[in-house]
């Protein structure tokens, strides 16, 4: 069994200035109607617990300078941030249109993002996209080698950047490289439908360290490395790979939330207007209970069968009409995608057809917002929800899973989770269901709506207690002890 990494890392691992490298930038500069910039920053796990360090121990951040003006306000791509008071670089990486097309929509999203969730058929492996995402990982490696310093690790982020760490190592064989894969690994047999299995793990055992969310997902990387190099020694207790001249360290490291920062907003958000505002004022009868989804528009996500499943309910338990709605927050994602807008409009037609069979005048089932929330917004609105429903076929981790138990300040709050969900492993006190189990989950929202208030506050208890566990602000030294501390 591959160790998970102890909760309470020294923060001594952290190094006293880092090169971080991911697709996304915590910052980017935008040009609005008025041709004013602006800059915005990035919302996300993966930012929330990096920035904070950086900030602290400064270094640089390499991204894509994907922000229409990024490239006009930093000189030779490089900008000090945050922009208010700088205290770390960000090195933005320009990529063509064809570039974006190939790497981002192309492999990254129609190839890693389908295998590793499993869903292989949704897999679309144009020869382009894989040149593309060569030759963008070789331009990311090649802006690592011009900011990085002797003696300062690079540390990965995630399935956009398989390829860079070999490239890196390459340029620099003593550097120390992490990485850590945000998203599931899937099972070997899965993982072999890729015509490329080998080059991703040979540019990813290029690393010192790969940390995974689970301790599932890094033996199932062990596993493949297993069948696609039979001379490797793999140990999966300690989860050391040695592979040629390289020796890699393979971990568990949850990433979580600051729980702090969001039990904060939820604190002094006004959550009756919140809930005014979201649910219209004149369906916002306070007596109404509240079940609520957040998500990107990804048809990992599961959002068609919760509908269902909501249908299913209502059908059997007319009581719940009018007495009950569902509120889904959603945001349109990576519509370069033709499998992406098909499912934006399946779940916005099935959520009319549900709207059409069970409203009535004063009552809507389903109240679907594709609004921009802000933090304080979305921490009152899971404030306001009697339970969350996070029903994804497959998902890394899930944040949602932790926000929502944070953001439940008054001691009431149930959360429905998939157990395919990296969370399930983690997370105790929820209701756990299959995702694909319609009736299931259509019986855990109606649990959740009838637990009584010993049950919710003890299943609440448990849930915040394994999430202020997993707070973020460990995961970075985690991830850096891992080399030292197995
Ligand atoms: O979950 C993987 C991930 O890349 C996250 O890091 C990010 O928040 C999310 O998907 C959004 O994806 P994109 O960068 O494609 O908008």
């Amino acid at each position: 069994m591959v160790p998970e990494l102890s909760v309470n890392a020294q923060d001594g691992a952290v190094p006293d200035s880092l090169v971080v490298v991911s697709n996304r930038e915590p910052y980017s500069h935008e040009r609005d109607d008025d041709g004013e910039i602006r800059v915005q920053s990035a919302a996300g796990g993966l930012t929330s617990a990096l920035d904070p360090v950086m900030q602290s121990r400064g270094g640089t951040w390499v991204a894509w300078g994907s922000g229409d003006a990024d490239m006009a306000v930093a000189e030779e791509g490089m900008i000090e941030v945050p922009p208010s008071a700088p205290t770390y670089d960000l090195k933005r990486v320009p990529l063509s249109d064809a570039a974006v097309q190939g790497y981002y929509y192309g492999y990254a999203n129609q190839v890693l993002w389908p295998l590793c969730h499993e869903d292989t058929g949704r897999m679309w492996a144009e020869p382009a996209y894989w040149d593309q995402y060569r030759a963008v990982n070789e331009q990311f490696a090649e802006a690592v080698d011009t900011v990085a310093d002797a003696g300062q690790p690079v540390w990965f982020q995630d399935y956009h950047l398989a390829l860079a760490p070999r490239a890196v190592r390459e340029r620099r064989p003593d550097a120390t490289l992490l990485q850590f894969w945000h998203i599931p690994w899937p099972a070997p047999s899965v993982f072999r439908h890729c015509p490329h299995s080998d080059v991703l793990l040979d540019g990813l055992l290029a690393c010192d360290v790969i940390g995974f969310h689970t301790a599932a997902y890094a033996e199932q990387f062990l596993h493949c490395v297993d069948r696609a190099f039979p001379a490797a020694t793999i140990d999966t207790d300690s989860g050391t790979v040695v592979r040629g001249g390289d020796r890699t360290q393979v971990v568990a490291n949850p990433l979580g939330i600051d729980v702090e920062a969001v039990r904060d907003r939820a604190r002094t958000a006004d959550v009756a207007s919140i809930r005014d505002t979201v649910l219209g004022g004149s369906r916002s009868d306070p007596s109404i209970r509240l079940a609520l989804g957040v998500e990107r528009l990804d048809y990992s996500k599961g959002i068609p069968e919760r509908i269902e499943a909501l249908a299913h309910l209502w059908e059997r338990r007319p009581d719940l009409r009018g007495a009950f709605t569902y509120v889904q927050k959603a945001s349109r994602t990576r519509e370069g995608i033709a499998a992406y807008r098909r499912y934006r409009a399946d779940v916005v037609d099935a959520i009319e057809r549900v709207n059409d069979r069970f409203g009535t005048v004063d009552w809507q089932p389903i109240v679907y917002t594709e609004a921009n929330l802000d933090n304080e917004t979305l921490a009152g609105l899971y404030r306001a929800a009697d339970v969350a429903v996070v029903t994804p076929h497959r998902d890394g981790m899930n944040l949602v899973a932790h926000e929502y138990p944070a953001a439940c300040v008054d001691g009431d709050g149930s959360l429905v989770l998939s157990e395919l969900a990296g969370a399930a492993t983690h997370l105790d006190g929820t209701l756990t269901v299959n995702p694909h189990d319609i009736n299931a989950i259509a019986d855990a929202i109606e649990r959740a709506l009838e637990l009584g208030e010993a049950e919710t506050s003890d299943r609440l208890t448990r849930l915040k207690h394994s999430v202020e566990a997993l707070d973020s602000s460990q995961w970075v030294a985690r991830q850096f002890s891992a080399g030292q501390s197995l």
